[in-house]
């Protein structure tokens, strides 16, 4: 039996008003995750990775499919279902009035749980909020309040962790912290469901991959199959100047930092010529292997979704 089971979920947002239209964010999602996997779940803005969350935690109802926790229907065995998923939202929603320990005292308790003082203490030293602990809510930092929200996930030990977004605003420190706890629960049995735009956090935790676009599934890989299914490699320099606008509409550039896909030596010398004929003086060139960002771009720029995706 699947940890989470997706069948053919689709949502329709009603539109809001007279004249507005109803709006489609998932689109017959399709998605299997097995006990004990680390599962990323990636798409740009809007892509409905939160809407497919907020479905699975009982928050959402989907329009059409259906969608089990280790067999639970979040709908017709709601307790259940939520009971056996640890989630952390993408939004911050907090009680301003509590401590931080009052506040994981009484997120235990909504779970039936009681006398887990010494987990809630481990969970406090592992994110980094044991002199916090009798801090008020409303005392702490952004990236304090999120760490919260994952002591807040876990505290009843669930088995299926769902973490979206969990270090948008958190430093990186404690997104080493953080990876290094939920990658030893990850160890001892317990699956991880996880959306990130952190590509290379992705890409080193995750054993597979769902990438959605406008709430479909376009890629649902190994995440090595993914990196293997790249068709380019990269060739990366940094520029003293503006790319051409021929391979402006190809590149990923940061600041100096200029990244163009390759698929042979006459491509680079190409590009490399191009540069050099718009007066652009390119330093530290190099050539690399693709990472989980080019195929994420590579699969979101593809004009047809992927034929073949299967659950
Ligand atoms: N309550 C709502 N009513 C209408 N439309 C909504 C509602 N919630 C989300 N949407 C729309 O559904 C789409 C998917 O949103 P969702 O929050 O699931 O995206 P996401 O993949 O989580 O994006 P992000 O990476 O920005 O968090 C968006 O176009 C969004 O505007
Ligand atoms: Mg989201």
């Amino acid at each position: 039996m699947s940890a989470l089971s997706f069948q053919s979920v689709s949502k329709i947002y009603p539109a809001r008003s007279a004249g507005a239209s109803a709006f489609q964010a998932l689109k017959q999602v399709s998605l299997e995750v097995q006990e004990g996997e680390f599962f990323g779940l990636l798409g740009p803005n809007g892509a409905g990775k939160t809407t497919l969350i907020s479905i699975l935690a009982g928050l959402s109802r989907a329009s059409e499919g259906r969608v089990q926790v280790h067999g639970h229907d979040v709908q017709t065995d709601y307790a259940a279902a939520r009971r056996l998923l640890g989630v952390v939202p993408q939004e911050l929603v907090f009680d301003p009035f509590f401590t931080v320990r009052e506040s994981l005292r009484i997120q235990s308790g909504y779970f039936g749980v009681k006398g887990n003082d010494d987990w809630i203490d481990e969970l406090l030293d592992s994110l980094g909020l044991t002199d916090k602990a009798n801090a008020n809510m409303r005392q702490l930092s952004g990236g304090m309040k999120r760490r919260v929200l994952v002591a807040q996930a876990l505290v009843h030990k669930p088995r299926v962790i769902v973490l979206d977004e969990p270090t948008a605003g958190v430093d990186v420190e404690l997104r080493q912290t953080l990876w290094q706890f939920i990658a030893k629960l990850n160890k001892q049995g317990h699956t991880v469901l996880l959306t990130t735009h952190y590509l290379e956090e992705a890409e080193a935790l995750c054993g597979r991959i769902a990438m959605l676009k406008r709430g479909e599934v376009v890629a649902l890989e190994r995440t090595s199959d993914l990196l293997k299914s790249a068709t380019s490699q990269v060739l990366r320099m940094k520029l003293d100047g503006e790319l051409p606008a021929a391979l402006a509409a190809m590149a990923r550039v940061t600041g100096r930092i200029v990244q163009l896909p390759v698929h042979n030596a006459l491509e680079i010398e190409n590009h490399l010529a191009t540069i050099r004929a718009a007066g652009l003086v390119a330093e530290d060139v190099e050539i690399r292997q693709p990472d989980l960002e080019d195929v994420f771009l590579e699969v979101m720029n593809r004009k047809q979704p992927a034929t073949g995706v299967s659950a």
